[in-house]
């Protein structure tokens, strides 16, 4: 089960209830998605997702609406090499991160709340796991990904012991990585290295944010007048080059930003879904020739 955040956000910055053609690069189990179809019978969707088995399950939730949806199993990144006419899009949206889905398969290795491999790919076809990176990076490549991914200001305690039981035994499981950690920081509960290192594995093994900008401005630039993009991230490191992204698309005179503060959740979406909590959401408009 995955409940989307800020659907009624989402819905007023997209104007979905106009009847027009949308791109949800995040599909997931496709609750967006739905919201956009449902909002009016003219609305089509091209959505993509890394993951298959999301998609696969996105296209059963949304068998209510067959035909009026076109999902490609690819990164978002590669929205130009699609049968997709970008300029012809009137809406965007990224809903940035993994899906309580994905979070709730132990199997995936998300999340290190039961043990489980240490996988955390998205897209299941590629080869790189959690694992191979906690096995194989060398301690230099680790310390700037838990330092940068994970914004652990000095990883050297929990890499030291890493490297040390890593020469021992090959560390493949979430258990075993959270032993190692909750051995040096007990139980913590705000900023928890614990899912600061899982954070930190999980954006290098998907390469979340690897051309992340670069892409939000390229997409600003070929975005038709009038069209909007709706970006909702998770932590800090995204909402920052969602920020940055539309900032530099602002002086570029190609996107008119909607959202001088990114909108959260409000009090009756906090109480139902914890997931909300962290949701940031910025908004952007192309704007007609001129007009910035
Ligand atoms: C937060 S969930 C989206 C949930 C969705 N909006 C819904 O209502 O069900 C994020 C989804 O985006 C996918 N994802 C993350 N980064 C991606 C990327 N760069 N390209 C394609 N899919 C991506 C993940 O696999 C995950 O299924």
């Amino acid at each position: 089960m995955h409940i989307p955040v800020l659907v009624d956000e989402v819905s007023e910055y997209l104007k979905v209830a106009e009847g027009r053609i949308f791109f949800d690069g995040t599909v997931g189990l496709g609750g967006h998605t739905a919201a956009i179809l449902k909002a009016s019978s003219d609305n089509f969707v091209y959505g993509t997702d890394k993951d298959g088995e999301a998609l696969k399950l996105a296209k059963n939730n949304l068998t209510d609406f067959t035909g009026r949806f076109q999902f490609f199993n690819t990164d978002f990144k590669n929205a130009a090499s699609l049968p997709v006419e970008i300029d012809k899009i009137d809406g965007f949206l990224f809903d940035l991160g993994v899906s309580s889905y994905q979070l709730d398969r132990p199997e995936r290795g998300f999340s290190y709340s039961k043990p489980a491999p240490l996988d955390m790919r998205m897209d299941n076809k590629q080869e790189l796991t959690a694992c191979e990176v906690l096995n194989t990076y060398s301690y230099q490549a680790l310390f700037t990904i838990f330092r940068e991914y994970g914004e652990i200001k000095n990883p050297a305690k929990i890499l030291d012991r890493i490297i040390y039981q890593r020469k021992n035994k090959k560390i493949e499981h979430s258990d075993e990585l959270k032993t190692i950690i909750r051995k040096i920081y007990p139980r913590q509960k705000a900023m928890d290295p614990l899912s600061r290192v899982f954070q930190a594995l999980r954006i290098e093994v998907n390469r979340e944010l690897e051309g992340l900008e670069d892409f939000f401005i390229k997409l600003f630039r070929k975005m038709k007048a009038g069209s909007r993009v709706v970006i909702i991230s998770f932590h800090s490191l995204e909402d920052r080059i969602a920020k940055s992204a539309l900032k530099k698309g602002e002086d570029e005179k190609v996107i008119e930003i909607l959202t001088k503060k990114p909108l959260t959740a409000g009090q009756g979406e906090l109480a139902m879904n914890a997931r909300s909590r962290s949701a940031k959401l910025r908004a952007g408009e192309a704007p007609k020739r001129g007009a910035v």
